[in-house]
């Protein structure tokens, strides 16, 4: 008793000392990081260009769901990793938005390390065979309550509003949906009064529709274009090259894109990695089009791309550790701003084709429900727990009208006939196009009119 009294007594008088040596006592929450943003196609840290060197972090992996952020010793053991690595960014794919997060946010800033962070779980995401129930209100009163959970930390680099919802040519009729929860989101960050955080799509690595997708994403009016595109790319398999793996032509196929671009994913473990791509990517050769990327993954979930064993609360570092360890240390970025286009901008809409199953850029109009959350706010999220939404009702009942997603149009646009009158008084003459997939056009219709 007496020595712990005396223990606790000189740990109050070290805490009450600002000495240099004390942070290490507790871990701190309010560490700020100067927030990123974006300009021409690039980001930017301040007056620096900044290139994301990033992992992706989730582990237990979707099948045993786990908030890193919410879990002091287990972020703390990751974050040490990170810094080994010589990270500045990490994606998670799925959080617990009723969780505190301020400590591992805090730690994780005080790495230098931003965040890219999914929204989507996996009972609360837009279902790909299904995509028009699925967007609906009960989804995104849960992914906006996951925006207010992380919308006020500075290292919150950006949001990812879907993760590869298309996986092939026949699942494109997806993509309106997709941009609609892209602009949905926008709109909330400014109706809410948040910084105006990047949020953007992070699509499969299929190489039919990804230019496609990547200009579907950033036509139309600015309410609906997203701030920023990425993509999965396991086409560098070491040993290979700039031209073998073809990311030449991916270099060429993006070059005067408007908008930032990396890599949400990268890696290929068909050999054993050496992550020789990180020159490539870092260098000249990209810098001028791509902003970086996040190597998949952190943890070994049974797939082989883990750079870590976890066991218990340990987490080993594997053989892949080390050498992408070892490649990012060679690696500096490029002198001066890597070539980057000040101009950005958006691009024409891609055309309906065999790869590309859109006809036009008309989106679905936000859900009414949905719709009150801007002025209301969107309350309590269901954190790793909730029934799921994909079926939940509360669809969309209309086409939107272009700026209807725009900050100084709250909640206007909210089924076909106010969208009508709203956008009439608006804006004048609106060209009403029917519902973007024929067939869809039905199955929206019935659903809308089914919950009248
Ligand atoms: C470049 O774009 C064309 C046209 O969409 C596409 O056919 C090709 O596969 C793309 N190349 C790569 C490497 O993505
Ligand atoms: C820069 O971006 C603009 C707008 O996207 C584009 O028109 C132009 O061709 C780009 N320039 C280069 C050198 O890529």
């Amino acid at each position: 008793m007496k020595s712990f009294a005396a223990v606790a007594a000189f740990a109050a008088a070290v805490l009450a000392t600002p000495t240099p040596t004390t942070p290490e006592l507790a871990p701190r929450a309010s560490a700020s990081l100067e927030p990123i943003t974006v300009k021409g196609n690039a980001f930017f840290k301040g007056t620096s260009r900044f290139y994301m060197r990033g992992v992706d972090w989730q582990p237990g992996g979707s099948s045993n769901l786990v908030d890193p952020l919410a879990d002091t010793a287990l972020c703390t053991r990751d974050i040490a990793n990170f810094k080994t690595l010589g990270l500045n960014t990490v994606r998670i794919y799925t959080v617990d938005n009723t969780a505190n997060h301020d400590t591992c946010m805090g730690l994780l800033a005080d790495a230098g390390i931003y965040l890219v962070l999914d929204v989507n779980s996996p009972l609360y995401s837009i279902n790909r065979a299904k995509p028009g129930p699925s967007y609906n209100a009960v989804y995104l009163q849960n992914i906006f309550a996951t925006i207010d959970a992380f919308a006020k930390y500075s290292n919150t680099l950006a949001f990812f509003s879907g993760n590869e919802v298309i996986n092939d040519d026949l699942t494109t009729n997806c993509a309106p949906y997709v941009k609609a929860v892209t602009r949905d989101m926008r709109q909330y960050l400014g109706s809410r009064g948040y910084r105006q955080i990047p949020v953007g799509y992070s699509a499969a690595d299929v190489n039919s529709n990804r230019l496609e997708m990547a200009q579907y994403m950033n036509c139309g009016s600015d309410d609906e274009r997203s701030d920023f595109f990425a993509f999965n790319d396991y086409s560098w398999c070491d040993p290979s090259s700039f031209t073998t793996s073809g990311w030449d032509q991916k270099v060429k196929n993006f070059t005067g894109y408007g908008l930032p671009l990396f890599l949400s994913e990268y890696g290929c473990n068909t050999n054993a990695r050496q992550f020789e791509e990180v020159t490539s990517l870092y260098s000249t050769q990209m810098t001028p089009v791509y902003s970086g990327g996040l190597v998949y993954e952190y943890s070994e979930e049974g797939s082989k791309y883990g750079l870590v064993q976890i066991s218990g609360s340990t987490a080993k570092p594997l053989a892949d550790f080390t050498a992408l360890q070892s490649a990012f240390s060679k690696t500096a970025n490029p002198s001066g701003d890597g070539g980057y286009n000040s101009t950005g901008g958006a691009s024409n809409c891609p055309k309906k084709s065999a790869n590309w199953d859109v006809a036009d850029d008309s989106l679905p109009a936000i859900p009414s429900a949905a719709a009150a959350f801007m002025k209301s706010g969107a309350g309590t999220g269901v954190g790793l727990q909730g029934k799921g939404s994909q079926n939940s009702g509360g669809t969309s009942t209309g086409t939107a009208a272009p700026g209807s997603g725009s900050v100084t149009a709250v909640a206007s646009g909210t089924s076909a006939s106010a969208t009508k009158s709203s956008a009439s008084s608006l804006q004048g003459s609106m060209n009403f196009q029917p519902m973007i997939v024929s067939g869809l056009v039905v199955a929206f219709t019935f659903v809308g009119a089914a919950l009248l």
